[in-house]
């Protein structure tokens, strides 16, 4: 289940974000005796652990920093990164598609940075990731440990997702990696009626090919939609939306994986005339 989100003073070992007077944003796991080193002066981490969130601490320049404990989207945004990581916007969005929640059998290929890794566990899924790049996954186990701790319900197996999937009766499968539909034929054996694939694309092209795919293949109900977000600029009397907002990011598109293909809809379509052919023949 969902690991607790803390409260009260930080504690040493504890994530935590500053925020300079310019929405400058530093995150940084506490340690005592260390020192954290910006552009404009250094603070101690021990003039931090202790303080309540929405407190004030001053660096060696006098600069202030407000702390609090970041949200997960401020550690998605900040964390170190392998790989181009899903956005906050997306991973929401990813939440609700799925359905994700409390106790699902989740695979997820590929797990690049370990930003979709997080969404999940924190929703209390049990997670198997398969990453292509020992170097990526080490860097996902690292950036969940840091988030969620060593007792996390996280796997990470380096290997090709295109080459089979070992698990069997999941719940859900997500992928976000190129070539998903490579995958489908994997994911159909994988999860068990009425589980959800869910994949994320960059492009129309490899949507619609995934789509097609799928079509051959026993999953339903598919849905294919992008997440625009757009921030507004609000101050004293100008209100308005910000002039730079990210245009896109990537589609989702996810199906049900179903018991078996329609077999009304398969018999109609082997007794329909061949598209190409002369219907007045
Ligand atoms: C865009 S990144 C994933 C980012 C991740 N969803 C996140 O939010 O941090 C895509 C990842 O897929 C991995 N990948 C590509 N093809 C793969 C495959 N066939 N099997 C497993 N992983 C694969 C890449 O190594 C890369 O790390």
């Amino acid at each position: 289940m969902g690991t607790p989100v803390p409260a009260g003073p930080v504690t040493a070992g504890e994530q935590v974000l500053l925020v300079d007077s310019k929405d400058r944003r530093y995150l940084l796991t506490l340690r005592a005796g260390a020192i954290f080193h910006t552009h404009a002066g250094s603070v101690a981490h021990d003039d931090v652990i202790g303080l309540e969130e929405g407190d004030w601490v001053a660096g060696t320049t006098g600069r202030r920093y407000l702390m609090v404990r970041p949200t997960l989207a401020d550690v998605v945004l900040k964390m170190p990164r392998g790989a181009q990581v899903i956005y906050p916007k997306d991973l929401g969005a990813i939440l609700l598609a799925a359905d994700i929640g409390p106790g699902q059998r989740v695979l997820e290929a590929g797990v690049g940075s370990g930003a979709l890794s997080m969404a999940l566990l924190r929703a209390g899924a049990s997670v198997v990731g398969y990453e292509l790049r020992e170097d990526f996954a080490a860097r996902a186990r690292a950036n969940v440990t840091a988030l969620l701790g060593p007792d996390a319900d996280y796997r990470v197996e380096s290997r090709d997702v295109t080459e089979g999937i070992d698990e069997l009766g999941l719940d859900r499968v997500l992928l976000d990696m190129p070539e998903p539909w490579r995958v489908v034929e994997h994911a159909a054996g994988a999860l068990r009626p009425g589980g959800i694939l869910l994949a994320y694309l960059p492009t129309i092209n490899q949507t619609a090919e995934l789509r097609r795919v799928l079509d051959a293949a026993p999953f339903g109900l598919a849905v294919t939609t992008e997440v625009l977000q757009r921030t507004w600029h609000i101050e004293a009397r100008s209100v308005r939306p910000d002039h730079r907002m990210v245009a896109h990011t990537g589609f989702l598109t996810w199906a049900r994986r179903l018991h078996r293909r329609d077999p009304v809809a398969e018999v109609s379509a082997e007794s329909s005339p061949d598209a190409t052919a002369d219907p007045s023949a």
